[in-house]
């Protein structure tokens, strides 16, 4: 786990991604957040840039599995014309914060929080994790998120006034692209599931 912990300092160092010194701001999260109604495909609009996400049209489903936790999985269509598939688990830890997932995608890897500040369910969720490091340093990330693949311009600016209220200097977000993306997925056999 620190190794996890040095290699994700090291690819940040390298990959432009933000860290900071200091704890992690602990932002308001979505009141009465009901999980079951969050299930589904959402599209990426923005994010904070991430090393772990290279490509384009990335988008990511839940759904809810028997247990209580949810499935994810996250797609994005490589420079290379591939395409990037990653599976993982979302859980909520505490009952009474449901609005507080924590992810894991790969065995032995600490799980990365998941907070979920805003959704409407049906248009836009605003999602954001940050990481503390040592006690020293924190890593953060945030995305904006829609069932389609555009907000409108006031959606994208509330929620930027939201990451702001976070701390999150919302300079720092760039935008996905999410141009003929069902063209090309549509083309490939490997997303029909
Ligand atoms: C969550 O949403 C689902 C689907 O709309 C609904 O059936 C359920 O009652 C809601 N749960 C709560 C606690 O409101
Ligand atoms: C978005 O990706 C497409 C390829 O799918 C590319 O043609 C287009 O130039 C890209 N747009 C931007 C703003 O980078």
């Amino acid at each position: 786990m620190k190794v996890l912990s040095v290699l994700l300092l090291t690819a940040a160092a390298t990959g432009g991604q933000s860290f900071h010194i200091g704890k992690c701001s602990k932002p308001a999260v979505q009141e009465d957040f009901n999980v079951t109604q969050y299930m589904g495909t959402w599209y990426e609009i923005e994010k904070l840039p991430a090393v772990f996400e290279r490509g384009i049209c990335n988008q990511a489903t839940y759904s809810l599995q028997p247990d209580g936790t949810v499935k994810v999985h996250n797609v994005e269509l490589l420079p290379n014309g591939n395409i990037n598939s990653i599976e993982g688990v979302a859980k909520v830890k505490d009952p009474s914060q449901p609005a507080v997932l924590s992810v894991s995608f790969f065995k032995g890897v600490p799980d990365a929080p998941y907070w979920v500040l805003s959704t409407d369910y049906q248009s836009y969720a605003l999602v954001y994790s940050c990481s503390d490091y040592f006690g020293l340093l924190n890593i953060d990330f945030a995305w904006i998120l829609a069932r389609t693949r555009a907000l409108t311009e006031d959606v994208i600016s509330q929620l930027h006034e939201k990451l702001t209220a976070a701390g999150v200097n919302v300079n720092r977000l760039t935008v996905s692209n999410q141009t003929a993306c069902d063209m090309v997925y549509g083309l490939r056999h490997d997303l029909q599931r």
